[in-house]
């Protein structure tokens, strides 16, 4: 099969042509084990993560193993299923959760699965989706509506993350200051927008994705470093409180920082953004004596995100359409990067099966 490998502990991926299929759990190579389900994959979303692999940045360096297959956002078809599998049938249409764990840890058990201690991820610890073929466990696969196209089951994994955050604060009728509109937060204005947040806010950057942050509904777009006194008009329009919510998506630390300030005392946080290194932050003002909650959202939840996902995407409301900037074949994954560095591609989406 052809598949996008990173081969060597070096900056880039390789475009492999004939690529073994995946071995199952039993080992028989391109036969899924009794509970596995084998997809052949039809589209694949391009992640920041994806990019820090290619990029081979000190992350990447010190936790991917080289020959590994790329890639952990997907759509596609169901190929063949094992022995043990009844729910999925070949040619049945998929997404899936990339996070992987034995539900045997104690999280796992208890509804949190997506904080389990024995987490493995696709494309990162094991073979992922930039590939003809994956195989998952049946109990990672997930259904994908008749209503719901490739395009945007290709992106479930990023969305799940942006309706996690959201989800996990609360909107409802409330203030929101969202810093951070790259893929991630562009997707959570569009979601806080349909789960009926009253006042939306951006901080941004990036002049076009505070432009687009607008046209997915956001109230009001700064620019983070040139808007001075941002955070004071904020204020005015939030009874001089400051936002209710806070869903920081960026992972800088002053974007975090402007963010607390902007919270209103007795105010919610999610946080998804992952800050490059270790952080200085003052805890007593932004947390302590402001008496904030504060959630930290990792993945998403199995499977509370992927049915209110799924829910929100038959509603129509959301403006995923306009995230994916791009759709190119898998074997211009080169340009899907440029994409993604000149800042020119958003969401950018590989074609790799028909
Ligand atoms: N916790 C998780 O499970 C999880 C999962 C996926 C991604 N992430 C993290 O979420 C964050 C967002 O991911 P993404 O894919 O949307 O990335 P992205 O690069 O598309 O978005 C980041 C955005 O932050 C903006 N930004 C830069 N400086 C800023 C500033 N000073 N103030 C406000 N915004 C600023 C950038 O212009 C960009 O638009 C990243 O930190 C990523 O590592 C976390
Ligand atoms: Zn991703």
């Amino acid at each position: 099969m052809r598949a996008l490998v990173k081969a060597s502990r070096d900056v880039g991926l390789d475009f492999v042509a004939d690529r073994p299929m995946p071995t199952g759990c039993h080992g028989v190579v391109g036969e899924p084990g009794p509970t596995e389900v084998l997809i052949r994959v039809k589209k694949a979303g391009v992640c920041g993560t994806d990019r820090h692999i290619y990029e081979w940045d000190e992350w990447a360096q010190g936790r991917i193993p080289t020959g590994i297959v790329t890639g952990h956002e997907f759509a596609g078809v169901v190929e063949a299923v094992g022995p043990g599998v009844e729910r999925f049938k070949p040619g049945m249409r998929v997404s899936g959760e990339g996070h992987i764990t034995k539900w045997q840890d104690y999280n796992s058990r208890t509804g949190n699965a997506h904080i389990a201690r024995d987490t493995k991820i696709i494309g990162v610890d094991r073979d992922g989706c930039f590939a003809d073929y994956l195989l998952l466990p049946q109990s990672n696969v997930w259904p994908l509506h008749d209503e719901i196209p490739d395009e945007f089951g290709a992106v479930m994994d990023p969305l799940g993350n942006a309706v996690h955050t959201v989800m996990e604060a609360g909107v409802s009728a409330k203030s929101v200051l969202i810093t951070g509109v790259g893929i991630i937060g562009l997707m959570a204005v569009s979601v806080a927008r349909a789960a009926g947040a009253s006042r939306i806010f951006v901080t941004d950057a990036n002049p076009a994705r505070l432009e687009l942050a607008k046209e997915l509904g956001a109230d009001e777009a700064f620019h983070a470093i040139e808007d001075e006194g941002f955070i004071e008009r904020i204020r005015e329009q939030t009874h001089g409180e400051g936002v209710d919510v806070l869903l920081e998506i960026s992972g800088v630390p002053s974007a975090i920082n402007q963010g607390f300030e902007a919270l209103r005392n007795g105010g919610t946080a999610s946080l998804l953004g992952i800050p490059s290194k270790t952080m200085t932050f003052d805890l007593t003002r932004h947390i302590i004596f402001k008496g904030a909650k504060v959630h930290g959202i990792n993945g998403r939840r199995m499977w509370e995100t992927w049915y209110q996902m799924e829910t929100l995407l038959l509603t129509r409301k959301l403006g995923l359409r306009k995230i994916i900037t791009h759709e190119i074949p898998m074997e211009d994954y080169n340009r899907a990067f440029e994409l993604m560095q000149s800042g020119e591609g958003i969401k950018v989406v590989l074609n790799i099966g028909a």
